[in-house]
């Protein structure tokens, strides 16, 4: 047997007794003679198991248990009676203790009941953490957030070292997600990763210095997609049931990435659906706002003579409100039409500074400082500059409305000629984005604006995609949010 006990009872001798049964046992011992002590000794933790004797002063046995199981709520407590009295037992376990033993002790009967207690114990906190790991999962779609999941959840359930989740990719198993100490060699965990994924079943194997690396398989739809793997430290020897376990844990990972996989599949499936209807609708909505546009032309002149100026800056309104839907309709129909791209030479500084003067006047009358950060040596790139106007204009507007009265923007154009591309960032200091946003931030139509459309990001990710650059965002809640764009300098 494997734990920590406390013992407590103010007779020496039975102290003594327990001590060296429970120590024959394998269980490492901590025996005290009254309840100011074990509740010492349990601040300090780490017990799995206690054995209170029911007869103390100040608190008896019982009222003990309760204090330790309000810092402690899943500690198994064992009330020793003296006298076998069996209301006394009834009342212990009725009242949270796992068992109860009756002096002088029986080996056998010792044994039994605080096995079975240590056994118990131990499924219980490994359902406590599959639940959690559970929980995280179901509540978050994001792989990267899941695999880390999975992996930080093995570390605590196995006591092991680290814990590496490999998946497979063109036939290499490629590490994805890890917690706990960096590993000296990858090499070895990779070598478990694949071992496991060709067996199909958990599989141990000794890597170097004499570390052992345990692996289960991940199965989705009856083929391996990857493995975990747990390395342990030297001297701990992994048990059949370890291997069970990791197995149960891959189990639960394998379940949620395809629960992932489903999710985005079907996500984008809508998305697209929902991008061809909008294009449908826009396209419809085209030419009846073309004839409102001009009726309100023609009302505005005919009622700029008007004797009351109230009546034509109304006409005003009506057309301006007109623009701005027939602005919108150009771009979801642009959306849902695959464009194409008229490239040609544009220098990015420029475009960048050409985007920031039409920004001018959402600056005004507030106190946004904007730095500008442009390296010297930014070539000319082949790039569409109508289609990336309104990438550059989306997030400068978006940085702008993350901010309140004050804040600074700052916007920063460098190259990186060894991966051929041109970096730009565009960065704030306003409320950032939560989880939740940063996940869905490009989909269609997602804005936490009242009066947002939830499109720019969209668009900007697909002129983007279609210059064959990307963009990524780093962002916190209340901590700004940091977007750059990848553009190749040449045509892909
Ligand atoms: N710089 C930013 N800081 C904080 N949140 C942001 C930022 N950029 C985007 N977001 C979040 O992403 C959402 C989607 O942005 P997107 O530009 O696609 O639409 P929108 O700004 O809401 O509407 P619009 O169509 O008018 O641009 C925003 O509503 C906002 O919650
Ligand atoms: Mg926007």
């Amino acid at each position: 047997m494997k734990g920590r006990v406390l013992v407590v009872d103010n007779d020496p001798q039975i102290r003594e007794v327990l001590e060296m049964r429970l120590e024959a046992l394998g269980l490492a011992v901590t025996a005290v003679a009254g309840p100011r002590e074990a509740l010492a000794a349990l601040d300090a933790g780490g017990f799995d198991l206690a054995l209170f004797d029911l007869k103390m002063e100040p608190m008896d046995g019982i009222a003990l248990m309760e204090t330790a199981h309000q810092r402690l709520p899943g500690l198994p407590v064992l009330i020793m009676t003296a006298h076998g009295s069996i209301e006394d037992a009834v009342a212990a376990i009725q009242r949270g203790a796992f068992d109860y033993l009756t002096k002088p002790f029986l080996p056998d009967e010792l044994r039994a009941r605080v096995g079975q207690a240590l056994s118990e114990r131990r499924w219980a906190r490994d359902r406590g953490r599959l639940k959690a790991v559970g929980e995280t999962l179901a509540s978050s779609g994001v792989m990267e957030r899941i695999l880390d999941a999975v992996a930080q959840a093995t570390v605590e359930a196995t006591e092991a070292e680290r814990s590496v989740v490999f998946l497979l990719e063109g036939g290499q198993a490629i590490p994805m997600a890890s917690a706990g100490t960096q590993p000296k060699a990858w090499e070895p965990l990779q070598a478990a990763a694949a071992a496991a994924v060709e067996k199909g079943v958990p599989t141990t194997l000794i890597g170097a210095e004499g570390r052992v690396a345990l692996a289960a398989p991940l199965v989705v739809k009856g083929g391996p997609v990857g493995a975990l793997v747990v390395e342990c430290p030297e001297r701990v020897a992994p048990t059949p049931e370890d291997l069970e376990l990791l197995a149960l844990f891959s189990f639960q990972a394998a379940v949620a990435l395809k629960n992932a996989h489903e999710l985005s599949q079907l996500r984008s499936g809508a998305l697209a659906a929902l991008g061809r209807m909008a294009a449908q609708v826009a396209h419809e909505l085209k030419n009846p706002l073309g004839g409102l546009k001009l009726y309100a032309r023609h009302l505005e002149k005919r009622l700029a003579a008007a004797p009351d100026p109230e009546l034509g800056e109304l006409a005003q309104k009506i057309g301006r409100a007109i623009d701005h839907l027939a602005n919108l309709v150009t771009e979801i129909t642009a959306f849902g039409r695959p464009a194409e791209l008229k490239r040609e030479p544009v220098n990015v500084v420029q475009l960048l500074d050409e985007c920031l003067a039409l920004c001018q006047d959402r600056l005004a009358r507030r106190h946004i400082r904007v730095s500008r950060e442009y390296a010297p040596d930014v070539p000319v790139a082949l790039l569409d500059p109508r289609e990336l106007r309104k990438v550059f204009l989306n997030l400068l507007l978006n940085a702008l409305e993350a901010m309140g009265d004050e804040g600074t923007l700052s916007v920063t154009v460098s190259h990186r000629p060894e991966e051929g591309m041109i970096q730009l960032t565009i960065e704030d200091s306003g409320c950032g984005m939560s989880e939740e946003t940063l996940s869905r931030v490009f989909d269609l139509f997602f804005t936490t604006k009242p009066h947002g459309t939830g499109l720019g990001m969209a668009i900007a990710r697909s002129v983007v995609d279609l210059h064959g650059g990307r963009i990524q965002i780093e962002s916190r809640p209340g901590e700004g949010t940091r977007v750059h764009v990848l553009l190749p300098v040449r045509h892909p």
